[in-house]
């Protein structure tokens, strides 16, 4: 029931909230606005070509936008902008043509306030929807492996702070798909980093 009526809330907001690129050629339906995710989880993405024929190369990146020196992260270099039968897609007698990536958050970039950034590499014309991540609930260890890491080595001791901060507020049970790349190595690894912390 409660599932229904997020799955509703989420299918509302979809329909009220996408994003149009400045020249109207695509809209961004996903994720919305003010979205929240979570490190090491997906980040959906989906957008809608809104022309045909459609001239657009289009990357997309996911760009730390909080203080100080911030991570960006390719999601699609040259994204799929095929408009064809299959991604073919019909609202309300307007044609549209779909594309989705399931994009797996890095644990490696800190938690905090971040822009998806779809860039028209021809027109030079980004559309930008900004979003939040919160730290999943292996932050306190992944954080601290990042401090060796070449990312954001500047805000690791603020983001560890925020992490032990929302690791407790992040949902408790994640779907099945969201665990994809859960190894036993990192696990282990994880159990014992927790039990020394805990001691
Ligand atoms: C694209 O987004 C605009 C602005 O939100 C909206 O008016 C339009 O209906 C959307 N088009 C499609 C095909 O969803
Ligand atoms: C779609 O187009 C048909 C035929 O032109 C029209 O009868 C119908 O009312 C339209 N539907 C919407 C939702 O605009
Ligand atoms: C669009 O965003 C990309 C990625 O952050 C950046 O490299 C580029 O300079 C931006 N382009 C414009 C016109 O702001």
């Amino acid at each position: 029931m409660k599932f229904a009526l997020v799955a509703l809330a989420s299918l509302l907001n979809l329909a009220l909230a996408q994003v149009q690129s400045p020249d109207g050629t695509f809209n961004v339906t996903n994720p919305i606005k003010g979205g929240t995710f979570v490190q090491g989880k997906a980040l959906p993405v989906v957008y809608d070509l809104l022309v045909n024929p459609i001239t657009l190369q289009m990357n997309v990146y996911l760009v730390y936008s909080g203080s100080g020196n911030g991570a960006q992260v390719t999601i699609a270099q040259n994204a799929d902008v095929t408009v064809d039968a299959s991604s073919l897609q019909n609202k309300n007698n307007q044609s549209y043509w779909e594309h989705s990536i399931n994009f797996a958050i890095p644990t490696t970039i800190p938690p905090g306030t971040y822009n998806v950034v779809f860039e028209d590499v021809t027109s030079h014309t980004n559309t930008t929807v900004p979003i939040t991540i919160n730290a999943g609930a292996m932050s306190v260890i992944s954080t601290s492996m990042m401090m060796t890491s070449t990312v954001a080595s500047s805000s690791a001791a603020t983001s560890s702070a925020s992490a032990a901060a929302s690791s407790t507020s992040a949902p408790a049970a994640q779907s099945a798909s969201n665990q994809l790349g859960f190894t036993w190595i990192p696990t282990a690894a994880c159990l014992v980093m927790a039990a020394a912390l805990a001691l």
